[in-house]
């Protein structure tokens, strides 16, 4: 259970995190003379941030931010701080710890809050001594006098929301085959109010979605394609906004088989789909006036006597004709068949969101999303912004029509891959290829999955680009 935040008026509860900018009199504190001494040296010699008093009735932290510092890097400064604090909370053994700030609940105590309640995420289902490992801190109440009710609330379905696409990533492909996937995204929807389907093999064969049948070939297991659908009474655009995600629950590369190493963390790659589908939930779970699809295309890629093969020529959802020449770059193609179902909507925008390339990873890690736009240059702008706030940052990638070049076939209309360089934009031209309405695609393959800790993204699946989707629909809802 993600923890969630609770606005309380008052408290007896002693162990309290203070909000305090840092040039603020200290003296309003009401502490005693030698503690006051204490703090100051603290702060003011050594210079820290983040004092702690352990007094005989609690444990007090004092956080001391500067409020001079730009909003993205402040914001993303008290989710870090929020972040020590959890583990330091519960190393002290902590069930319930109070965020008080003197004024009205800021967005600085919101993130702190945010980076204390995210970084307190485990996915210890699995292990005996999960009870023993649990975490102490299993409540954060906010003491304010004056609190946005919306704005806690948002809040908290943000952080359940990303900590549930991390708990759909860390499950392992023996724990979540594609069907698995389409029926937990299906009934959690559904738990929110949200109108889910989900098309069977058989259905898919008769679409004839050629992309996400060629992948499944080698498994064992039928493929899904789940249609989510958000569309309250009173919605506010008129064209629906689409969100796709990719959801290969596990990648051995097929026959293109990938060396063991590489293929360790590939339960990884239906991580788009976790994030789209944890989005729309956010989206339904907070009553956004908005129209918004979701469509999660999802099958694993392994080699056997029926699998695709190098060469093979597959026929597209919307008929065009693939070379493959990678099987390992088979994201693209169930992807493809997803972005054509996408046009029968005649989307306002559709984003994209893919572990898709190794090359994005390799460019710029786990700090950020690679991004790329088509005839989406201003919702592009504002979803930096976005994400520049919540700290989901994008790199934008070129679309330059050159690129294309390197997806020609010789004998079928595009082939699978393109050089050995510029990896991720050749992947982006090829979702291009089928799409005709404003596009963002998000490659998420350096960030979805990280192997050590950082900060208040623990080690596994990060629900990568949850908060940026859900930050940036609320903004746009706000704007109609
Ligand atoms: N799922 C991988 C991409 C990936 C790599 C995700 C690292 C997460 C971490 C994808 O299907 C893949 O294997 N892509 C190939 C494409 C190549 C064969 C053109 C790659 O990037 O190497
Ligand atoms: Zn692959
Ligand atoms: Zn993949």
């Amino acid at each position: 259970m993600a923890l969630s935040i609770q606005h309380i008026a008052q408290s007896n509860t002693s162990d309290r995190l203070l909000l305090i900018e840092k040039s603020d009199p200290l003296d309003a504190l009401q502490l005693n003379q030698e503690v006051l001494n204490f703090v100051k040296n603290q702060k003011d010699k050594l210079k820290k941030e983040l004092v702690e008093l352990n007094q005989y009735d609690g444990l007090k932290y004092l956080l001391f931010y500067d409020k001079e510092l730009d909003e993205a890097k402040r914001l993303e400064w008290c989710r870090k701080n929020g972040a020590k604090i959890n583990k330091s909370a519960n190393s002290n053994g902590i069930v319930t710890l109070v965020l008080e700030a003197k004024t009205e609940a800021s967005s600085e105590i919101f993130a702190v809050a945010e980076g204390l309640a995210l970084a307190n995420y485990q996915f210890h289902k699995y292990r005996k001594d999960a009870v023993e490992k649990k975490n102490s801190l299993q409540k954060l109440e906010m003491l304010v006098a004056k609190l946005d009710q919306k704005k806690l609330e948002h809040l908290n379905i943000a952080i359940e929301a990303n900590c549930w696409a991390r708990d759909l990533v860390n499950e392992p492909l023996n724990k979540l085959s594609a069907v698995d996937l389409a029926e937990q995204i299906s009934a959690k929807f559904r738990t929110v109010g949200g109108k889910a389907e989900v098309f069977n093999k058989q259905k898919i064969e008769a679409l004839k979605m050629g992309g996400l049948l060629a992948v499944n070939k080698g498994s064992i297991d039928p493929p899904t394609f789940t249609v989510l659908e958000w569309k309250p009474e009173n919605v506010k655009n008129s064209k629906p906004i689409v969100l796709v995600g990719k959801g290969v629950v596990y990648d051995t590369g097929g026959l293109s088989l990938k060396p063991s190493n590489a293929m360790d963390t590939m339960k990884c790659d239906m991580g788009g789909a976790a994030t789209v589908a944890a989005s729309i939930f956010a989206v339904a779970g907070a009553k956004l006036p908005l129209h918004v699809i979701a469509l999660v295309p999802a099958t694993d890629n392994r080699p056997d006597g029926n699998a695709y093969v190098p060469g093979d020529v597959i026929s597209m959802f919307d008929g065009t004709t693939v070379e493959v020449l990678n099987t390992d770059a088979e994201g693209r193609l169930i992807l493809a068949d997803a972005l054509t179902y996408a046009k029968k909507f005649e989307p306002e925008v559709v984003f994209n969101f893919a572990t898709l390339t190794g090359s994005a990873a390799r460019a710029i890690g786990s700090q950020g999303i690679v991004a790329m736009e088509v005839k989406a240059a201003d919702m592009f702008c504002d979803l930096a912004k976005s994400g520049n706030l919540v700290h989901e940052r994008l790199v934008k990638f070129p679309m330059w029509e050159e690129y294309r070049e390197q997806l020609k076939s010789e004998i079928a209309d595009l082939k699978n891959i393109g050089g050995p360089e510029g990896g991720a934009i050749t992947a982006g031209k090829f979702l291009e290829h089928f799409t005709d309405y404003p596009f963002v695609h998000f490659d998420i393959a350096g960030p979805a999955f990280i192997d050590k800790r950082d900060s208040y993204r623990g080690i596994g699946g990060t629900g990568i680009g949850v908060r940026l989707m859900f930050h940036y629909l609320n903004e746009w809802a706000n704007k109609l």
